[in-house]
C-alpha cells in the first residue's frame, strides 16, 4: 500500500454483512484493501448475513454480541463496517461495544484527506468530512475516550471534531465560498500555468493494481535520478529524468473504487485534480485479476468525468511474476507507438521497457536540437535562458552561436510566434494534438 502507515497501525475488526435484498454488494476484499491503505491493522473479519439491515445495530443482536466479544479479545480500537451507517446505528453500535466506529464512507473520507493534495482537493476533502460528520457530532463524543488523530479523525477536518454544530455549519459555509474562490483562480490561471511545466506522467488505476509499488520502484532507483528535495515535499510526486524527453514529474494518485458513495464522488474526483492536466496516463493494471476488465472501464469512465479521457494513456499490464512463461515487453499500435507494457513492479522486471515506452512517448513532444542564432535573435536567446531551455552555448568556427536547446515544442512555438519568428526557420514542429 502507498500510504506511510503510523508506527503500528490500529487494531481494527472488519465487518461484512451479506445483505439479501441488495444487488450491488461491496466486497469483503476490497474493504481489506482500504482499511490497510488507512494505516489500519485488520485483525479479525467478522462476516454474516441478513436479509435487511436492523435499523438499531445494522446488525442483528447475536452478532452484536460476537462484536463485542472480538473488540474485548484483540483490544481493537475501532470497528470498520463495509456498509453506509446512518448516524444513529453507528452511535448505538459504539455505546453497546464501547469502541469506535467507522462506516465505509468514514473509511474512504479518511483515505481522501491523506491524500488530497492541491490546495481546492483538500477544501473539498474537508467539506466532505465536515458533512459527514456534523450528523455524528451533534449529541458529542461522550460515550467515548476522545481519540485524535485516529483513522477517520484525520485530515484538514480533525479540528472541528469537538466543536458544536452550529459552528459546523459556519465552517461549511466558509470552506464552500473558499472553494468556489479558489475554482475561480484555477480557472483563470490554468492556461497561462500550463505554459511552460515540465510534463506530468500520472500513475492511475484501480486500488490495488500495483501503482504505488511500481512509483516506489521507479523512483527509488538511481538511474532515473529521484530528486530528493522535492520527494520530501510531497511524497507523491517524483521528478524523473528521461534520456531523450528530459525532466518531467511522476505522479501516484488515489486508487480507483467501484461503488464509490455518491456524496465522495467530488471529493474522489478532487483529488484527481491534476490527473486531468496530466500529459501522458499510465493506466495500471492488475492482469492477474479476473476483474481487470470491469476495472479498467471503471476507470475509463471516470477519467471520462473529470475531463481526462483525451489524454494519451500508456497501458501497464503489472503482475506479471504471475503469468507464467511471460516475458516483459513492450506491445505497439500500427505506427509504432508503444500501447502497452508488461511488467512486474515487485521484481523490477520490464520497468526499463516502461521508461523506455514513456520516454518515447514524450520525447514526441520535446524540441531538442542544436540551433544557430545570428546577433539579433538576443530576444530569443533570453527567452530560451529565462525558460531554463539552453543546455549547451557554443561558437563555431565563423563565430555563430550554437544554442542547445530542450523545451517542450508547444512552447518553442509560442515562443517563435510570440517573437515573430518564422518557425520554419528551425524545424518542423507539430503541435501534438492533444495540446492544439
Ligand atoms: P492503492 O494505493 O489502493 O490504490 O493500491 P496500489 O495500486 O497503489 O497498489 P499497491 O502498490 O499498494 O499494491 C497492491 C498489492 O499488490 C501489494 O500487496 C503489492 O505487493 C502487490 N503487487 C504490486 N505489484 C506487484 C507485482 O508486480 N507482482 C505481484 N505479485 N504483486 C504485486
Amino acid at each position: 500500500m502507498f500510504f506511510e502507515r503510523p508506527e503500528s497501525g490500529e487494531l481494527a475488526i472488519l465487518v461484512h454483512i451479506d445483505l439479501a435484498d441488495e444487488a450491488d454488494q461491496e466486497s469483503p476484499r476490497e474493504l481489506e484493501e482500504l482499511a490497510l491503505s488507512a494505516g489500519a491493522d485488520p485483525v479479525e473479519f467478522l462476516t454474516g448475513s441478513r436479509a435487511h439491515p436492523s435499523p438499531k445495530f445494522f446488525v442483528g443482536a447475536g452478532k452484536l454480541e460476537e462484536l463485542r466479544a472480538l473488540v474485548t479479545m484483540h483490544g481493537a480500537a475501532l470497528v470498520i463496517f463495509n456498509h453506509a451507517l446512518s448516524p444513529a446505528q453507528e452511535r448505538n453500535i459504539e455505546r453497546e461495544i464501547k469502541c469506535r466506529v467507522l462506516d465505509r464512507t468514514g473509511l474512504i473520507l479518511d483515505i481522501f484527506a491523506q491524500r488530497a493534495r492541491t490546495h481546492e482537493g483538500k477544501l473539498q476533502v474537508e467539506l466532505a468530512q465536515l458533512e459527514h460528520m456534523s450528523t455524528r457530532l451533534v449529541r458529542g463524543w461522550t460515550h467515548l475516550e476522545r481519540q485524535k488523530g485516529g483513522i477517520g479523525l484525520r485530515g484538514p477536518g480533525e479540528t472541528q471534531l469537538e466543536s458544536d454544530r452550529r459552528m459546523l455549519r459556519a465552517r461549511i459555509k466558509s470552506i464552500q465560498k473558499r472553494l468556489e474562490k479558489v475554482r475561480k483562480q484555477r480557472d483563470q490561471g490554468r492556461r497561462s500555468r500550463r505554459r511552460s511545466e515540465i510534463p506530468t506522467v500520472s500513475l492511475v488505476g484501480y486500488t490495488n493494481a500495483g501503482k504505488s509499488t511500481l512509483f516506489n520502484k521507479i523512483t527509488a532507483s538511481d538511474i532515473y535520478a529521484a530528486d530528493q528535495l522535492f520527494a520530501t515535499l510531497d511524497p507523491t510526486l517524483r521528478r524523473i529524468t528521461l534520456e531523450d524527453a528530459g525532466p518531467a514529474i511522476l505522479a501516484d494518485t488515489v486508487g480507483f473504487i467501484r461503488h464509490l458513495p455518491h456524496k465522495l464522488v467530488e471529493s474522489f474526483r478532487a483529488t484527481l485534480q491534476e490527473t486531468s492536466e496530466a500529459t501522458l496516463l499510465l493506466h495500471v493494471i492488475d492482469c492477474f485479476d479476473d476483474e481487470r476488465h470491469a476495472n479498467m472501464r471503471e476507470v475509463d469512465h471516470v477519467l471520462k468525468e473529470i475531463g481526462a479521457a483525451d489524454i494519451p494513456q500508456l497501458q501497464v499490464y503489472n503482475k506479471l511474476d504471475l503469468l507464467e512463461g511471460q516475458a516483459p515487453r513492450i506491445d505497439r499500435d500500427d505506427e509504432g507507438r508503444p500501447v502497452r507494457v508488461w511488467l512486474s513492479a515487485v521484481s523490477g522486471e520490464g520497468t526499463d521497457l516502461l521508461i523506455e515506452a514513456v520516454n518515447e512517448l514524450l520525447a514526441d513532444d520535446v524540441y531538442h536540437d542544436t540551433i544557430e542564432l545570428s546577433p539579433k535573435d538576443g530576444g530569443l536567446r533570453a527567452r530560451l535562458y529565462e525558460q531554463g531551455a539552453v543546455m549547451n552555448e557554443a561558437y563555431d568556427e565563423q563565430g555563430q552561436m550554437q544554442l542547445e536547446i530542450r523545451l517542450q515544442k508547444k512552447d518553442f512555438l509560442q515562443m517563435l510566434s510570440r517573437l515573430n519568428i518564422p518557425a520554419e526557420r528551425y524545424c518542423e514542429v507539430e503541435i501534438p494534438h492533444w495540446q492544439q
